[in-house]
């Protein structure tokens, strides 16, 4: 399966989500699950892309997050809203984007050598938030609003865009 995967490292970032976004709606077509879909994701991003980890922190209970599908090296397991950067996501129901780790106070280091990330908030068909997506680069500086502009649209399926 490997010599299928995408490799987007070097396209323009519109067009590598793009067709990010066209392989997940084939890849998932006739899916309708959350975790199915989140790991297909996780999987697609991290390898096209070649982060260091691409993941999902689920809404469990109010105020707190569990890890979900991903792929990459060990990531903490709960989060509470307002921790890190996912939990400010989760908390301002908004992507965050962090050139710099070192300089987000509250920053959760899984990994050290981790030195950017983005993080998506996901929602359901109703509006209400049922995860966070969060991206790890070795590079600084990796993610912008091209970026949370192409994932925001592509986490749209879990609200059913797409979906089915
Ligand atoms: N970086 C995250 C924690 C999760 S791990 O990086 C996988 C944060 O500060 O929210």
């Amino acid at each position: 399966m490997a010599e299928l995967m995408l490799d987007l490292r070097h396209q323009p970032k519109e067009r590598a989500y793009a067709q990010l976004h066209a392989v997940m709606l084939n890849t998932l077509a006739g899916i309708d699950d959350d975790i199915a879909g989140m790991a297909t994701l996780s999987s697609l991003l991290q390898h096209s892309f070649g982060y260091l980890w691409t993941g999902f922190y689920r809404v469990v209970a109010p105020g707190r997050l569990l890890v979900g599908p991903y792929q990459g090296t060990l990531g903490c397991l709960e989060i509470e809203f307002g921790r890190g950067v996912c939990g400010t996501a989760a908390a301002e129901q908004r992507t965050v984007i962090v050139p710099d780790v070192a300089r987000f106070a509250g920053h959760i280091t899984c990994d050290a050598r981790a030195k950017s990330e983005i993080v998506v908030p996901v929602f359901d068909a109703k509006r209400s938030l049922v995860a966070v997506l969060d991206i790890d680069s070795e590079r600084r500086a990796a993610f912008d609003d091209l970026d949370a502009a192409g994932l925001e649209r592509i986490v749209r399926w879990f609200a059913g865009e797409g979906r089915g």
